[in-house]
């Protein structure tokens, strides 16, 4: 991972736990661009790395995160929302694991803090004249973001928990059954995030018309998912070397343990980064960041998955 300087030139709070950081460079020329759906790394003083998706205007010349508090994380939430202006911080470039695919029609699903990507999104279907309709869920208006910057839009719709109950989201009559050439498009915390893709797949969206983006694993749930019951085998293609993945530990332990240079960043199966492709073996997929089209191409993501057969050849 490259890291780059950035400094913080603005910071305020969105809501009581939701603040907005304004990032521009640290030194010499500026950020690289992005589309609707990237998202940076972020490295803390404390070693942590986190993921933010991007969602201010990308001509600012400025990354914009919002970074939600939340207290059960490890530690990298408060880190951001400690930063003040003039603080300095490393960032990766932008990735985008969550793109605007091509399809007449784009329904986005927001919840909680999963506004971030899509309010990006939303910007850009806006400028390029898309079709578009964005449901944002939250537990009340107050603590939502940028409502003030949507609340003109007709094509939004808002779902607070403590309003009245005929607005709250109701899958059949919101999304309904599957049409032609439309893309859906979902983020949020965990339990949000089941229960839109669940529904939808339940009124008959085939999965590839699904795009997700997931950002709320616990650290100890992401590593209960890694650590799995049972061992097996890796084997690296270009060395031919075998390492066994004991219980208790994910395929990327045993390989940075072993001294190979894997490459990963939220060690969350969230952002990619490990991704490596699986040569010969059965994987058991347990990440939340590869497509079904994706897994059945071969790609594996060593922080969270593990092995359904005794051995795994990876292209490492
Ligand atoms: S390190 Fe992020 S998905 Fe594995």
């Amino acid at each position: 991972m490259t890291w780059t300087e950035a400094v913080v030139v603005a910071r305020f709070l969105a809501t009581p736990d939701i603040a907005v950081i304004d990032l521009a460079p640290g030194e010499g020329t500026g950020f690289p661009a992005y589309t609707a759906g990237a998202h940076i790394d972020v490295l803390t003083d404390s070693g942590l790395v986190r993921q933010y998706s991007l969602c201010g205007p990308p001509e600012s010349g400025r990354y914009r995160l919002a970074v939600l508090n939340a207290p059960d994380s490890r530690g990298g939430s408060q880190a951001m929302h400690a930063l003040d202006v003039g603080d300095r911080l490393r960032i990766s470039a932008p990735r985008n694991r969550f793109p605007l695919v091509t399809a007449r029609r784009h329904l986005l699903f927001a919840g909680g803090i999963g506004i971030t990507p899509l309010l990006a999104m939303v910007r850009q279907l806006k400028y390029e004249g898309g079709d578009y309709a964005l449901r944002y869920c939250a537990r009340s208006r107050a603590r939502a973001a940028f409502v003030p910057e949507l609340a003109d839009d007709p094509r939004v719709t808002f779902h607070f928990d403590d309003e009245h109950p005929d607005q709250m989201l109701d899958m059949a009559r919101d999304l309904g059954g599957p049409q032609p050439d439309t893309a859906v498009y979902v983020c949020g915390p965990g339990g949000f995030m089941d229960h839109v893709l669940g529904k939808a797949e339940a009124l008959g969206w085939p999965p590839q018309t699904l795009h997700k983006e997931r950002f709320s694993n616990s650290h100890a749930d992401a590593q209960a998912n890694a650590a799995g019951s049972g061992g097996f085998t890796i084997r690296l293609a270009s060395t031919r070397a075998e390492y066994f993945v004991p219980e208790g530990s994910s395929v990327l332990d045993v390989l940075l343990e072993n001294g190979v240079a894997a490459p990963h960043s939220c060690q969350l199966g969230i952002c990619g980064e490990c991704v490596v492709r699986v040569l010969a073996g059965d994987a058991d997929h347990r990440d939340d960041v590869l497509t079904a089209d994706e897994r059945a191409a071969g790609m594996f993501a060593t922080c969270s998955s593990r092995a359904l057969s005794p051995t795994l050849e990876l292209d490492l």
